[in-house]
């Protein structure tokens, strides 16, 4: 056992009740987070990144169930817990100081209501990790300086509406990391943010991780974002994981069809400006019964074998793993 990794999806498929049938959205997929590392999970909208990020800390909506699999957390002990056969209970506790969430729009998680550095110091006061209100704020008051709150005394007084989309995003960043977490999930963090406000954002969530030495889980549909924040990246198409490599690796040499064609989605300066190249066709909708490769109907490098028998994860390389029969 690799005794740095701190959780592991093992088999997890995640399913939908759609007319009195489970309709798989996550097909078994394994992967792995090592302590200190920032994964990245990339894939277009709709293929089961948040369904993935949803499972581990039980915030499925309510027609969606985790139907095969275990979610295993490596405890400082060395010992293993199943975090999908935790009670609601004991996986409340855990939400907050070992694994905290951040989503893509922070004013749908934000209290309109309530001033931020007084939703921050709930946390810290719900988890017991401080009693004493006075010591509670001025552990607030860092982390709002911290995550590069100006005149973070001030700013604690200040409602969700009065900070713009990035201070707001700034916040919920504070507010995860203030139970000093061990993994910190972030859905799609920067999508609602302009380019460069984006990039301050990633700087942030990569020296959080330094400086608290946490792992991250990263979902994204934007492989640039990979790029600037990930040491390793898994890439998911309809629920599959069809690539797996350390990012340089991916980047330099990426071999599934479906990550060439995301790679070659990424606009170029110096590239046509009128000939933006995408990946023909949408994302079908799941067949349970489908027996071929997910995405033979959108390849252009598809053969007769793709469309009745699915590939397994081949090794390519060191770390490096594909799933698909051409390669
Ligand atoms: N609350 C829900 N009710 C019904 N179906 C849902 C629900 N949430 C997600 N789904 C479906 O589950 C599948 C996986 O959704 P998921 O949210 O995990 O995708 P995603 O990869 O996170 O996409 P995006 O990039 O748009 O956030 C999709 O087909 C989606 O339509
Ligand atoms: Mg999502």
């Amino acid at each position: 056992m690799n005794e740095d990794i701190l959780l592991e999806l093992n088999n997890l498929t995640v399913s939908l009740r759609q007319d009195k049938e489970m309709i798989p959205v996550v097909s078994g997929i394994n992967m792995s987070i090592s302590r200190r590392k920032i994964v990245g999970l990339v894939g277009e909208s709709g293929c089961g990144k948040s369904m993935t990020a949803k499972s581990i800390n039980h915030i499925l909506p309510s027609i969606a169930r985790v139907t095969d699999g275990r979610i295993l957390w490596h405890e400082d002990n060395g010992s293993v817990t199943d975090l999908a056969a935790l009670s609601e209970k004991d996986i409340r506790r855990r939400c907050g100081t070992d694994i905290a969430m951040v989503f893509q729009e922070p004013m749908s998680s934000l209290n309109p209501m309530m001033c931020i550095g007084n939703q921050i110091k709930e946390v810290l006061m719900i988890h017991k990790l401080e009693r004493d209100p006075v010591k509670a704020r001025q552990k607030v008051i860092q982390m709002l300086a911290d995550v590069g709150i100006p005149e973070p005394e001030l700013r604690y007084r200040s409602f969700p509406h009065e900070l713009s989309g990035g201070m707001r995003q700034r916040i919920m960043i504070a507010m995860a990391m203030i139970g000093s977490p061990k993994l910190l999930i972030a859905d799609e963090p920067t999508t609602a943010l302009d380019v460069s406000i984006e990039s301050q954002i990633l700087r942030l969530i990569r020296k959080m991780c330094d400086t608290y030495s946490m792992s991250a889980l990263i979902i994204t549909h934007n492989m640039g974002v990979v790029s600037a924040l990930c040491d390793y990246v898994y890439v998911m198409y309809l629920g599959t994981i069809m690539e797996q490599a350390p990012v340089g690796e991916l980047f330099k040499n990426p071999l599934h069809p479906y990550t060439k064609g995301l790679l070659s989605s990424i606009p170029k300066i110096e590239g046509n400006p009128e000939f933006l190249s995408t990946i023909p066709g949408t994302i079908p909708m799941k067949r349970t019964t489908f027996k071929g490769c997910e995405f033979c109907l959108r390849c252009s490098d598809d053969i007769k074998k793709c469309f009745f028998e699915k590939a397994g994860l081949k090794k390519v390389n060191a770390d490096h793993y594909v799933r698909c029969h051409v390669v």
